[in-house]
């Protein structure tokens, strides 16, 4: 049966959404932190290299798997291999994770674009890092600025493909790119700013355990959008016209690009104000507006733009995670769109308030010994997009034919794809045992081996039941 399936507007409108839905949190909140945590630019050099070797070819995998069935995750996965349709589960459950916590952090940057206008950057250092922190482990303002931020996301699903994300998108990405190299350039141009430079540019390997190849694995699926099917769903509705291999890496090199611009903007200004570089998941929110405290007047106008910048990032990522519960309930429940973005819509909130309230509410789980805003960032990040990745490439290269990519990969053969048969090496023979020895090491040397040994069970117990998934 042809079902008549709503398209991008165009191709621009594609680019710019599978770029939106990639660059987020996960470039300009995340990687910093992660950079930080991490021993800086070793820790980048493992992350560019998962980009290069495993990032971008499940992501042309991705397009390719959505495409050329013209169904999002769950549907998508099925046609060509029942025994693996867990896997389409799998990224419903990983999307609910991410958006599990993923709306409490778009609510704190929607905050601080208030908190811009309100004086924030007229507060000294210690002032700006204790206003965060008491602001984070509150609970009423976190919650209501995450309702804010998620019932934006309800309203741009609600409307559907080319109506909501796309026009969003158009508009807002462009703004983002201008505003990061802005900051950045102010930056590197602080007294002080080469130690934050040689940080991300001159590796120390001394610093590196098979935790941090897991956490840059993890980053690069988090922030490339892959591993849970977002790019299966969003490649399903790109016309039979776009070159999948071309797409991918452009989507990719925006995505490393607003990365590495983000590490620019932060660490010269956090090496200039002599402060330490494992800040953690504040260090956005601390390092960024003490910058713009520094800059008197400016600051206010730059402060303002970056916080309304990475809410458009969030909300930009967020919406494709929502999509993709959105369209499984659409494509293989018969549940209408409004339907499913409400219902998604609460499940997700509900979520959130238990994220947002473990910041500083609720005492840590007992057994896990984390809060829930760490075990869905953990369990979605270190367990399922990458375990997701890994039966993704399982399921192209050794289920999907051969030829039927070859075909998908370069419209029928009327356009090019010189690196073919490399790609499908890869995706058939190297990606899917270095995610499992990756996954093995960090397993190893994790301290929350609860959480993985969890996120592991469910793994498995959707798998064997797999059957009743049908
Ligand atoms: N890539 C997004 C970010 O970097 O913030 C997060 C994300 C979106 C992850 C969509 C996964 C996804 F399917």
């Amino acid at each position: 049966m042809e079902v008549k399936r709503e398209n991008w507007g165009s191709r621009v409108g594609f680019v710019l959404a599978a770029a939106g839905s990639a660059v987020g949190l996960g470039n300009i909140w995340r990687f910093p932190y992660l950079t930080g945590e991490n021993g800086g630019s070793a820790f980048i050099l493992i992350y560019l290299m998962f980009i290069v070797l495993i990032g971008v070819n499940v992501m042309i995998a991705e397009f390719a798997l959505g495409r050329s069935t013209g169904l999002a995750a769950v549907g998508a996965i099925k046609t060509y291999s029942h025994r693996f349709t867990f896997v389409g589960a799998m990224g419903v459950l990983s999307a609910f994770l991410i958006m599990g916590f993923y709306p409490v952090v778009g609510g704190w940057s929607l905050a601080y674009v208030l908190e811009s206008v309100t004086g924030l950057y007229a507060q000294s250092p210690e002032a700006i890092d204790e206003t965060f922190g008491a602001f984070i482990t509150g609970a009423t303002q976190p919650l209501f600025w995450m309702l804010i931020f998620l019932a934006m996301n309800i309203l741009i699903v609600a409307k559907g493909i080319k109506g909501g994300i796309e026009k969003a998108a158009k508009v807002l990405m462009p703004t983002l790119f201008i505003l990061l190299i802005f900051i950045a350039f102010r930056s590197v141009t602080l007294d002080g700013a080469g130690d934050g430079l040689a940080f991300l540019f001159q590796p120390d390997f001394s610093q590196v355990t098979g935790q941090t190849f897991l956490a840059a694995l993890g980053q690069a699926f988090f922030s490339l959008s892959l591993g849970m099917g977002a790019m299966i769903t969003y490649g399903s509705y790109l016309s039979k016209k776009e070159t999948l291999p071309g797409n991918a890496g452009i989507v990719t090199a925006l995505d490393v690009g607003v990365a590495l611009l983000a590490g620019v903007a932060m660490f010269p200004a956090l090496f200039a104000f002599g402060l330490e570089p494992a800040q953690g998941p504040g260090l956005v929110f601390v390092v960024i507006p003490m910058v713009f405290a520094e800059m008197g007047g400016l600051g206010t106008l730059f402060g303002l733009l970056f916080f309304v910048a990475l809410s458009v990032a969030a909300l930009t990522s967020s919406v494709s995670l929502m999509e993709v519960v959105v369209s499984y309930l659409i494509d293989q429940r018969d549940v209408q769109r409004k339907k499913a973005v409400y219902g998604t819509g609460i499940v997700m909130a509900l979520m959130s308030i238990l994220a947002s309230l473990s910041m500083g509410v609720f005492d840590p789980l007992p057994v896990f010994e984390v809060g829930f805003f760490d075990l869905f960032d953990i369990l979605s990040d270190k367990v399922f997009l990458g375990l997701g990745g890994m039966f993704i490439a399982i399921v192209t290269g050794w289920i999907v034919d051969k030829e039927v990519l070859r075909k998908e990969l370069t419209n029928d053969g009327t356009t090019k794809f010189g690196l073919f048969e490399a790609w499908h090496f890869l995706i058939k023979w190297i990606i899917p045992p270095a995610i499992f020895i990756v996954a093995i090491f960090g397993i190893i040397d994790i301290e929350q081996t609860t959480v993985m040994l969890f996120g592991i069970a469910i793994v498995a117990v959707l798998a064997i039941f797999s059957k009743k998934l049908h």
